[in-house]
C-alpha cells in the first residue's frame, strides 16, 4: 500500500552536463510502474534536471534548504527558491550535514516545517553512529532524532514525510546493516510515529534504508516488512546501477 521510493543522493558529484547525460541514459528505464524514482542533486544541477525529466516519472530533490523564508544568510537556499525551480523533494538532516555543517535536531525540525510551507516533501535522515550501536543505544538515538524531526507537524503532514534510516557506520563503507537489523530499527521508527500520531499515520509514512545499498542487495532490503525504499549514495551515480536499483525495487 506504500509506494516504494528509491532516491539517489548524488552528494557533491556531477556537473550540469554530467547530470543531463545521466537523465538521458535513465529515461524510460529508471521508470518502473509502482516505484517512485527521485534524484537528489547539488543545487547547481537542479534547473537543468527539472527540465531534463519533463515528461518522465522521475522526480527531482535537493539535498538541503534553509529554514528561513529569506534574509541575510549568505550561501543558503530557501524552500521557496527550490519550489520555484520545480523541485519536489528535499533531503533534510543527512548525517554528513549533521557532522560537518552543524545540523542539529532543532534545525532539522525547522527545515521540515519550511519544506511543508513550500509544498516540498522532506526526506528526513536519522541514524546512529558506530559507538551508539556498540553501546546498545541505536533505538534511543533514533528515537530522539525522530521525535524532534516530527515536532509540531500536523497528522496530514506527518503522513507525507519520508524517513531515511541510515546507520552512519554503513554509509559509503560497503558495510551494510543486515536487512533484518535495518527492518527492526525501521519497524521501531514506525512504532514511534504511531505513538506520536496514530496507526494510519504510521502506516502511511514511508521509511527508507540507506547505507551501502546497491543493485545486488536492494531487493533484499525492500523485501522486508517495513522497508519502503532506499536512499542511495555511491550506487546512484552510474546510470546502469541506478536503473538496476529502481528495477530491483519492483
Ligand atoms: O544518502 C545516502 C547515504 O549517505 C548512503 O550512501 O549509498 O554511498 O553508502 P552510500
Amino acid at each position: 500500500m506504500r509506494t516504494p521510493i528509491i532516491a539517489g543522493n548524488w552528494k557533491m558529484f556531477k556537473t550540469v552536463p554530467e547530470a543531463k547525460t545521466f537523465i538521458e541514459e535513465i529515461k524510460g528505464k529508471a521508470e518502473v510502474a509502482g516505484v517512485e524514482s527521485v534524484i537528489c542533486a547539488p543545487f547547481t544541477n537542479l534547473p537543468a534536471l527539472v527540465e531534463a525529466v519533463k515528461g518522465t516519472s522521475i522526480k527531482i530533490g535537493a539535498q538541503n534548504l534553509h529554514f528561513a523564508e529569506d534574509g541575510a544568510f549568505t550561501g543558503e537556499i530557501s524552500g521557496g527558491m527550490l519550489k520555484d525551480l520545480g523541485v519536489d523533494y528535499v533531503v533534510i538532516g543527512h548525517s554528513e550535514r549533521r557532522e560537518y555543517f552543524n545540523e542539529t535536531d532543532e534545525t532539522v525540525n525547522k527545515k521540515v516545517h519550511a519544506a511543508f510551507r513550500h509544498d516540498l516533501t522532506p526526506i528526513v535522515c536519522v541514524g546512529e553512529k558506530l559507538e551508539d550501536r556498540e553501546a546498545g543505544q541505536t533505538k534511543e538515538v533514533v528515537k530522539v532524532q525522530t521525535v524532534a524531526a516530527f515536532a509540531g507537524l500536523a497528522k496530514d503532514q506527518a503522513a507525507q514525510v519520508v524517513v531515511a534510516y541510515e546507520p552512519i557506520w554503513a554509509i559509503g563503507t560497503g558495510k551494510s546493516s543486515t536487512s533484518q537489523d535495518a527492518n527492526e530499527v525501521i519497524s521501531y521508527i514506525r512504532s514511534l510515529i504511531k505513538e506520536l500520531y496514530d496507526e494510519n499515520t504510521a502506516n502511511a509514512v514511508r521509511i527508507q534504508y540507506g547505507g551501502s545499498v546497491k543493485p545486488e542487495n536492494v531487493t533484499e532490503y525492500l523485501g522486508q516488512s517495513d522497508i519502503d525504499g532506499a536512499l542511495v549514495g555511491g550506487a546512484s551515480l552510474q546510470p546502469a546501477s541506478y536503473i538496476a536499483l529502481v528495477e530491483g525495487a519492483k
